[in-house]
C-alpha cells in the first residue's frame, strides 16, 4: 500500500527561520530596529527548561534579542506580575512569552492577560483571542499557525475542506479551529467527550490531532488521503527500558491511510518556536508603526 508523504516541519520551519533572519536584517538595516524577545520561566520544569534553552538560542540566531528571566519555583505572583510589567514598559522589548505551565499557587490566566496585547508573541491574551475570533488582526498562537501553514503546504488551498480538530484546548485546538474557518475550511470541534469521535474523524480532510493522548487516533479514523497533523508530544515507554516520543496519533496506522502526515518529532514541533520568531518580529514592526515583511 502507497505511504502518505511526509510533512518535513523540520525542513520547512529552518527556511522559514531563514526568511525571519532576512526580514530582522532588513529592520535593523532600514529602521534601526533589533526585534527583542523576552521569555520569563518560573521554576524548574525539565521540559519547560529545554524549550527555553531552544527558544533563547533560535532568537539570538535569527539576529534577535534574547532576554531570559529565570524565577525560583516559589516566586509569589506579585513579583512574577511585576516583572511583566516592567518588560511591558521596556522599549527593547517586542515579544513576552511566560512559559506555561506556571506553578500552582499562580494564577495563570490573570498572568496571561498582564502581558500587553502588543507583545503578546503567544497570541495567548483575551484581546488577541477575541480579536481572532472576530477576523481582525492579532498576534496568533503559534502552534495553531504552524499547523495551518503545514496543511496549507500540503494540501494548497483549503477553502471548502472538512477540517476536524481533536482538542479544545485555549493553546491549540480553539485558535486552530478558527485559523481554519478564516481559511474557509467546515471546522468541527471535536474532543474526549465526542460521540462516535472515530466517525467524526473520518469525515475530515485535514484532521488536527490535539488531545494530548498517546497514539489515541487511529488508522482506521483516518479518511483515505487526508493530511493528518499531529500536535501530541506523549513520552511512553519504549523498547529497552527507554522511553520515546509519541503524538496523539497511532503514527504506524495512519500512514498507510493518510495522503500526508506530520512526523513526531520533526512535524509541528520546530513549527512552534519558528512562528513564535515570527511573531516577534510582526510585533516589532507594529509597536513601531513599521510594515511587517513577507516572512
Ligand atoms: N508551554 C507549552 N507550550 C507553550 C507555548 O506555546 N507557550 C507558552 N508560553 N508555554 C507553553
Amino acid at each position: 500500500m502507497a505511504k502518505a508523504a511526509l510533512i518535513d516541519g523540520k525542513a520547512f520551519a529552518t527556511s522559514l527561520r531563514g526568511r525571519i533572519a532576512t526580514a530582522v536584517a532588513g529592520l535593523k538595516k532600514n529602521h534601526d530596529i533589533t526585534p527583542g524577545l523576552a521569555v520569563v520561566l518560573v521554576g524548574e520544569d525539565p521540559a519547560s527548561q529545554v524549550y527555553v534553552r531552544n527558544k533563547g538560542k533560535q532568537t539570538a540566531e535569527a539576529g534577535m534579542n534574547s532576554y531570559e528571566h529565570k524565577l525560583e519555583t516559589d516566586t509569589s505572583e506579585a513579583d512574577l506580575l511585576a516583572l511583566i510589567e516592567k518588560l511591558n514598559n521596556d522599549d527593547k522589548v517586542h515579544g513576552i512569552l511566560v512559559q506555561l505551565p506556571l506553578p500552582d499557587h499562580i494564577d495563570e490566566t490573570k498572568v496571561i492577560n498582564s502581558v500587553s496585547p502588543d507583545k503578546d508573541v503567544d497570541g495567548f491574551h483575551i484581546i488577541n483571542a477575541g480579536r481572532l475570533a472576530t477576523g481582525q488582526p492579532a498576534l496568533t498562537s503559534c502552534t495553531p499557525v504552524g499547523c495551518v501553514m503545514l496543511a496549507k503546504d500540503a494540501l494548497g488551498n483549503l477553502s471548502g475542506l472538512e477540517a476536524v480538530v481533536v482538542g479544545r484546548s485555549n493553546i491549540v485546538g480553539k485558535p486552530v479551529a478558527q485559523l481554519l474557518l478564516a481559511e474557509n475550511c467546515t471546522v468541527t470541534i471535536a474532543h474526549s467527550r465526542t460521540k462516535n469521535l472515530d466517525e467524526v474523524c473520518r469525515r475530515a480532510d485535514i484532521l488536527i490531532a490535539a488531545v494530548g493522548r498517546p497514539q489515541m487516533v487511529k488508522g482506521s479514523w483516518v479518511k483515505k488521503g487526508a493530511c493528518v497533523i499531529d500536535v501530541g508530544i506523549n513520552r511512553i515507554d519504549g523498547e529497552n527500558g527507554k522511553t520515546r516520543l509519541v503524538g496523539d496519533v497511532d503514527f504506524d496506522e495512519a500512514v498507510n491511510v493518510a495522503g500526508s502526515i506530520t512526523p513526531v518529532p520533526g512535524g509541528v514541533g520546530p513549527m512552534t518556536i519558528a512562528c513564535l520568531l515570527r511573531n516577534t518580529v510582526q510585533a516589532a514592526c507594529m509597536i513601531n508603526d513599521v510594515p511587517v515583511p513577507e516572512m
